[in-house]
């Protein structure tokens, strides 16, 4: 079902200097930047080989994001599993017990459907489903 690690999330307090970190440190450039208002979080997407690191940051006080760091700091925040068809891998975790945040898929940055499952009851982490656009509606 798992065709790849999509992305690895990283909350971040200031995005330009985790950039800027991950530059200098690690190499690693970004790929793909885009705001995402109705979430409010800002990421930016470093390519790993197939994969990419996406650090996230909050674009206001009141989004998930924002109160993931206000809780937790700074640090992983979520694993995006890549998937051919994110409707059929939602409903297999569901149908196994797991909790649904999105309970169908939705829209996501670079033009991927997503669903996003609790990590209550996923072991303590955040997952989410990601099917990339161009596989969108080849199944559907
Ligand atoms: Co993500």
């Amino acid at each position: 079902m798992l065709t790849e690690i999509d992305h690895v999330a990283i909350a971040v307090h200031d995005l330009d200097a985790a950039i800027a970190w991950y530059r200098d440190a690690l190499g690693a450039e970004v790929e793909h930047r885009e705001t995402a208002e109705h979430d409010g979080v800002e990421e930016a997407m470093l390519a790993v080989a197939d994969s990419y690191v996406q650090l996230i940051a909050a674009t206001r006080d009141d989004s998930p994001v924002a109160k993931f760091l206000q809780k937790r700091g700074e640090g992983l925040h979520h694993i995006g599993y890549r998937v051919d068809d994110c409707a059929a891998a939602l409903e297999r975790m569901v149908q196994a017990g797991a909790t649904p945040i999105d309970k169908a898929p939705r829209p996501g940055s670079r033009n991927t459907t997503i669903a996003f499952v609790h990590p209550k009851g996923a072991f303590g982490t955040l997952i989410e489903l990601v099917q990339e656009a161009e596989r969108v509606g080849s199944g559907a």
